[in-house]
């Protein structure tokens, strides 16, 4: 199965909407004749709109870095799935390890903000993975696999095949410390069981798993080079135009 790859960017809580705009005049022509993946920016949500004019014309996709899981009402400070639409938005991050460490995401609001944004028709990016106190008491399959079940595992089937996976190891994010390719793979092939005994043997298998943690320009082509990995969601390395399109550039080469 030839699952195309995708190189998404996390901007967390960088860029102004001027910020963005000068981004996008350097990054567009850089990956203009880029055809082999697809590429997603996730700004701040002020920056979306500032995004998704930069990046029309272009095969740019926009994303949000979360969403509410409720259509509208008295819910201060959130956004709903149509609000992004609207915005144009097309994909959105759900469960970012920073958001169930700081903000109170538990698998259970994973599962409900992924059907909503799939009924709203956004294509979700569902982000699991172990903290280093985990990985060292042996727990990285447990912890998976229960942020699975709780999580992309309480999809119907056909919800299921229309989300993406990010495989992200908290102790590798923003601290420099890839993952290696090897570990990376281990843990995106255990993800692919878990949607296998939970689906099917063909979900798995069209299912695009992106590895996040410390992916940079130096790294890209190592971890691209497994087979299992189906693209990358980056944080850091995706501030700076060059640096993003040169690994937009490395995730050619497998
Ligand atoms: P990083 O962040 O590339 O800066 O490690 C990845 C992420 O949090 O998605």
């Amino acid at each position: 199965m030839k699952r195309r790859p995708v190189i998404a960017g996390n901007w967390k809580m960088y860029k102004t909407q001027a910020e963005t705009s000068a981004f996008f005049s350097s990054f567009t022509p850089l990956v203009g004749a880029a055809t082999h993946c697809d590429i997603v920016i996730a700004p701040p949500y002020t920056a979306i709109a500032a995004a998704v004019d930069s990046a029309r014309g272009s095969k740019i996709a926009i994303s949000a870095q979360d969403v509410f899981w409720e259509k509208e009402g008295a819910f201060t400070g959130e956004i709903s799935a149509n609000m992004l639409v609207e915005a144009g938005c097309r994909y959105v991050i759900i469960g970012h390890s920073e958001r169930r460490q700081y903000f109170g995401e538990i698998d259970e609001t994973v599962a409900k903000k992924t059907k909503t944004a799939l009924g709203a028709g956004l294509t979700p990016i569902v982000c699991v993975g172990e903290m280093l106190a985990q990985r060292e008491a042996g727990q990285t399959e447990t912890v998976c696999r229960t942020q699975f079940t709780g999580g992309p595992g309480a999809l119907t089937p056909e919800e299921f095949s229309r989300i993406l996976i990010a495989y992200e190891p908290v102790w590798a994010i923003g601290t420099g410390k890839v993952a290696t390719p090897e570990i990376a793979a281990a843990a995106h092939r255990f993800l692919r069981q878990c949607a296998e005994s939970k689906f099917s043997t063909q979900a798995a298998s069209s299912l695009r798993i992106l590895y996040g943690g410390s992916v940079k320009p130096d790294n890209i082509q190592g971890l691209m080079a497994q087979p299992e990995l189906d693209g990358a969601l980056v944080g850091g390395a995706s501030l700076d135009a060059k640096s993003f399109a040169a690994i937009v550039e490395g995730c050619e080469k497998r």
